[in-house]
């Protein structure tokens, strides 16, 4: 809320591009999976765009985009990532129901669900063994980059994406084919 207070303040009465990429993530087992652990990332990942979106409504306006950050880890069991995995799911869902709720204003709403990245995030993939298992996952035999995810997050945000809405764009190199 507070955000969304200072976004308005910015920005006026008009949002065009609305990207919710903030997120946590934390390897953990089953069993090693604690309660303020699974509740923190459900409140970074789902909560807080949830309710961005819900504050900054009233900004968007016909031709608005937004798009939100899910992952490979919602389509895939990649890793030891359940709870994780789970908020991005839910992401998956909040873009339909979004988009379902939106189109009448002309809003459209995606995400784009990469697989691993090189950074903080993903620091594994730096290790010999990380990039192993990485490239182990992908079609495309590299690590992906930053610019990889935001080429895409750029594309969703504008008018070459003006008749894709509820979509989440798998943006992974080709992983877990
Ligand atoms: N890297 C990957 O392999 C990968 C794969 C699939 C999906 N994703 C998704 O891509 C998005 C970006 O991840 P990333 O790889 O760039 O992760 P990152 O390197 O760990 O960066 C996370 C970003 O989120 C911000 N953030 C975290 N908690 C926050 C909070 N409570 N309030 C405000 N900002 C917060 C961080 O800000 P501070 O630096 O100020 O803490 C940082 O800018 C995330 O939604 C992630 O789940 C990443």
């Amino acid at each position: 809320h507070t955000l969304a207070k200072r976004v308005r303040a910015v920005v006026g009465g008009r949002l065009d591009v609305l990207v919710a990429n903030a997120g946590i993530a934390k390897a953990a087992s089953i069993e090693d999976t604690t309660v303020d652990d699974f509740d923190d990332l459900f409140a970074v990942n789902v909560r807080a765009p949830f309710f961005l979106v819900q504050q900054l409504l009233p900004m968007l306006c016909k031709g608005s985009s937004v798009v939100l950050l899910s992952s490979l880890a919602a389509r895939a069991a990649v890793g030891e990532l359940a709870a994780y995995a789970a908020t991005k799911g839910a992401v998956d869902t909040l873009v339909r129901h979004f988009a379902s709720a939106l189109g009448e204003r002309s809003v459209r709403v995606n995400a784009v669900a990469p697989g691993v990245v090189a950074t903080d995030m993903s620091s594994f993939a730096t290790t010999d063994e990380g990039r192993d298992y990485t490239l182990s996952l992908q079609a495309l035999k590299r690590v992906a980059q930053p610019d990889d995810i935001a080429g895409a997050v750029t594309f969703l945000a504008s008018d070459n994406a003006g008749w894709i809405t509820g979509d989440t764009l798998l943006v992974d190199g080709g992983s877990k084919l």
